[in-house]
């Protein structure tokens, strides 16, 4: 039987592992998820399997587990059918909150009933309730941004000092604990790491959550990690490790892509401040949709650089419609994707998937950025910060240094978008200001069918 466990758990960890390597490329991703989620079945059976069935609290406990997996397993699949791409971040960060609330749960089960032996069961039991405590009300705070329920930042004088001394005292508590256990103090501890979490996010501005997100998920796997090692449940451990360690490195190439330290994201209050970036000369020339459809149909090579204004028209299905018949004219299309375009990791190649858009003509920024030089038209359809050429040459601009779309080096530019809004980061961008640039004023959608008519009215 104990072969059989650890067999199964080895099994867990190979389709974690198999799943996560599947997950790095939109071609296989979808089949990652189903690989990974096999693991956590076995890894949830194998868990069920383990414990000693004799023991009565586990005949008691039976009907609340199962009524547990069947709603958790229900409410997941209902909502994950049901919510739209633009709000995938918001869900994400209200799953990744409860992962982190069951890690701190268990801790508390452990810590309250006294469970936990000696310093070094008890001090994981501790790190990974302070850490899955933050987690769960920081992702629910997060969540509450970018739902729209919690419109404003919440700043206050002394803001940074107050959240360390909360963070002090707890961790004091924590360290109390280990002398001598109580419950008052169990029960303060953890009032003091859910405030914690709170008091970390409310100051972070909506735009930054998806990089928040990204690092209470790698909090989450910690704290499940470190509470795999209190129940000594290996499926935890290795899940958690997974989860701690892709988690850190999701967040730090998100960081790095917008060439931003994970220190400014948390505390710098960026793109909520008045920020001009410079001064910026030219005027912005308004262009018709069809006029523009028609420059593209006897362009050589058209590149599409899509934002976050994709993702708000859901423009994808058009757009594809548009480009099949720009490629049935001759004309040679690519995407050019930049590694935050939108609001979450991936969220353009997740869009483009949706559309059927082949992925040989999907290409990365730095494939495609050389390209722009000989390119015809490039066609920006509701991005900004990502195509702002101040980030290459202005370093007065909060994106200086951040790697841009070079799509001003087209021969010609033409942005979709719907009036004067700016970008994410608030600054006024330079391309389109430029003699090559031209705007073409509408709601991304409307605008494609407009393009698509013209494209029709010319065949
Ligand atoms: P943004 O800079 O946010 O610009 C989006 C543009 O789309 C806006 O200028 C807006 O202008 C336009 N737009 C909005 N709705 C539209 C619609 N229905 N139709 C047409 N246009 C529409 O987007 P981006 O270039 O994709 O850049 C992403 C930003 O998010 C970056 O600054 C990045 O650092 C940040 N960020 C990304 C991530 C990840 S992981 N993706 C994480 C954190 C932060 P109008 O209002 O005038 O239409």
């Amino acid at each position: 039987m104990n072969f059989l466990i650890q067999a199964s758990y080895f099994a867990a960890a190979f389709l974690f592992i198999f799943g996560l390597k599947r997950m790095s490329s939109p071609v296989t991703a979808r089949s990652g998820i189903v690989w990974a989620g096999a693991g956590m079945v076995v890894a949830v059976l194998v868990s069920l399997a383990f414990v000693d069935t004799g023991n009565p609290k586990w005949q008691q406990n039976l009907g609340l587990i199962i009524a547990a997996l069947l709603l958790g397993n229900v409410w997941a699949w209902w909502q994950g059918r049901r919510v739209p791409m633009t709000a995938m971040p918001q869900m994400v960060a209200l799953y990744n909150g409860m992962g982190g609330g069951a890690a701190a749960a268990i801790a508390a089960i452990e810590l309250y009933s006294a469970h936990a032996q000696g310093y070094v069961q008890q001090s994981l039991a501790l790190a990974g309730a302070l850490i899955g405590s933050v987690s769960f009300s920081g992702s629910l705070i997060a969540w509450a941004k970018l739902e729209g329920t919690m419109q404003k930042s919440v700043r206050f004088s002394g803001q940074k000092i107050f959240n360390a001394l909360v963070l002090l005292a707890t961790v004091l508590v924590g360290l109390s604990l280990l002398a001598w256990l109580t419950d008052l103090k169990v029960t303060l501890f953890f009032i003091g790491a859910l405030a914690f979490g709170v008091l970390m996010t409310i100051p972070i501005g909506g735009a930054d959550m998806p990089v928040v997100i990204s690092l209470y998920n790698a909090f989450t796997g910690m704290a499940v990690g470190f509470e795999g090692f209190v129940l000594q449940n290996p499926a935890m451990i290795i899940a958690g490790v997974l989860v701690g360690s892709a988690g850190t490195l999701l967040t730090l190439l998100m960081a790095r892509a917008m060439n931003r330290s994970l220190a400014n994201i948390l505390f710098s209050n960026f793109g909520e401040t008045d920020v001009t970036g410079g001064t910026v000369t030219g005027t912005m020339k308004p262009a018709e949709a069809s006029d523009a459809a028609v420059q593209m149909k006897y362009a050589s090579k058209v590149i599409i650089a899509p934002g976050y204004g994709l993702a708000v028209a859901q423009a994808q299905h058009k757009l594809y419609e548009f480009v099949k018949m720009l490629q049935a004219a001759g004309v040679e299309v690519k995407f050019a994707i930049h590694p935050v375009a939108g609001r979450m990791p991936g969220h353009m190649n997740v869009l483009l998937a949706e559309a059927g858009v082949p992925y040989d003509i999907i290409h990365d920024m730095e494939d495609v950025n050389s390209e722009f030089k000989e390119t015809d038209v490039a066609v920006v359809v509701g991005a900004n910060d990502t195509v702002n050429p101040a980030a290459r040459t202005n370093k007065s601009s909060p994106i200086y240094g951040m790697p841009i779309l070079n799509v001003d080096q087209a021969r010609q530019v033409y942005v979709i978008k719907r009036g004067q809004g700016k970008g994410y980061s608030g600054i006024e961008n330079e391309l389109f200001f430029k003699d090559n640039c031209a705007l073409v004023y509408g709601d991304a959608q409307q605008v494609l069918v407009k393009m698509i008519q013209a494209l029709k009215e010319l065949s």
